[in-house]
């Protein structure tokens, strides 16, 4: 059934599931934007670590003049945690940025899309699993978007808007509009894996990878090459890092089975890193050691 979704002008509320590094920095610019937030979260320790992680952020912002106390007072008085569905009764928009996990992301819609109202979004920050398969698994696929943020979501200009295969006009039109009032510069990708960012970025940090595996360079010397070479804030392999190693392998994974090309097949060097638990800076070691 084709249901109206929510218009930018009715956007008052959202709901964000997942308090990691990347629902915690969407929930802090949707508070900061104006908006209710209901941040979820299963774990009630991850929801503490997350508002400890954007009271930092908004202090570091507010250091540097970019934002006063009285917003960020009003902006913490709009954020709610939560380890419930049923709190999301009265959001205009959902977020979720859980685990790349297309079943743990579908099992997910399928109780977002009982649990909230029918003109209800539902956006995912998907970093290269198909819309299309997540709008699938609703009864509101006009209403179901990929809204990508970058990592840190407070400071990257970006995000990515990726529309599934029946995503309607008015779905895109309300996700950008609110994409640019966090103050973010919109892209917009057609539905293939690893969208527009993550197709391109993936293959140069596997490259790095080889180039470290077949033992052309040093991770430092690779590093330095990238980032002095064509002017990166972060190496390659500091990058992966910085996003996750088993993020990475996993975003190759899907780029290799959904493009079918050999060239996107991950680097034995970091599945081996993923296997060994050295995921990068959350886990303290990785292809740095952080401890
Ligand atoms: N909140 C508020 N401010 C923050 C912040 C946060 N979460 N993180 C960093 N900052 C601010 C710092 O306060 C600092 O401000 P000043 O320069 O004014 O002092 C500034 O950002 C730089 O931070 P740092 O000095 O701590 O460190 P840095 O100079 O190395 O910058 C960085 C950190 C912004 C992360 C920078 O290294 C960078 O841009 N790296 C590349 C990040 C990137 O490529 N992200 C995209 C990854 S791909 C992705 O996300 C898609 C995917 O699906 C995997």
């Amino acid at each position: 059934m084709i249901r109206n979704p929510a218009k930018m002008d009715e956007i008052t509320t959202i709901g964000v599931v997942g308090a990691g590094q990347m629902g915690a920095g969407i929930a802090q610019l949707a508070a900061v934007n104006g908006l209710n937030v209901w941040l979820l979260d299963s774990d009630p320790n991850s929801l503490t670590r997350a508002t400890k992680t954007i009271a930092n952020s908004l202090q570091r912002l507010a250091s540097k003049g970019q934002l006063s106390q009285a917003v960020i007072s009003d902006a913490l008085k709009r954020l709610h945690c939560t380890t419930s569905l049923k709190d999301f009764h009265s959001a205009d928009i959902v977020i979720e940025a859980i685990a790349e996990s297309e079943v743990a992301k579908k099992n997910l819609f399928v109780e977002l899309d009982k649990t909230t109202k029918s003109s209800a979004i539902l956006a995912s920050n998907t970093s290269s699993i198909s819309i299309t398969r997540l709008a699938s698994v609703t009864s509101r696929p006009s209403q179901v978007i990929g809204m990508h943020f970058m990592n840190p979501p407070p400071i990257m200009k970006l995000v990515e808007i990726i529309r599934g295969a029946d995503t309607s006009d008015e779905t895109f039109s309300a996700t950008k509009t609110l994409a640019e009032r966090f103050g973010k510069t919109v892209v917009c990708s057609k539905d293939y894996s690893g969208f527009i960012v993550n197709r391109i970025l993936m293959p140069m940090i596997n490259e790095a990878f080889f180039t470290l595996y077949t033992g052309v360079a040093t991770k430092e010397d690779i590093d330095a090459g990238m980032k002095l070479g064509t002017n990166q804030p972060m190496g390659p392999l500091e990058l992966a890092d910085f996003i996750g190693l088993d993020v990475c392998l996993s975003i190759l994974k899907v780029l290799h089975g959904g493009l079918g090309d050999v060239k996107y097949a991950p680097c034995p060097l970091l599945a081996q890193y993923v296997d060994a638990g050295r995921l990068g800076r959350k886990s303290g070691v990785g292809v740095y050691d952080y401890r």
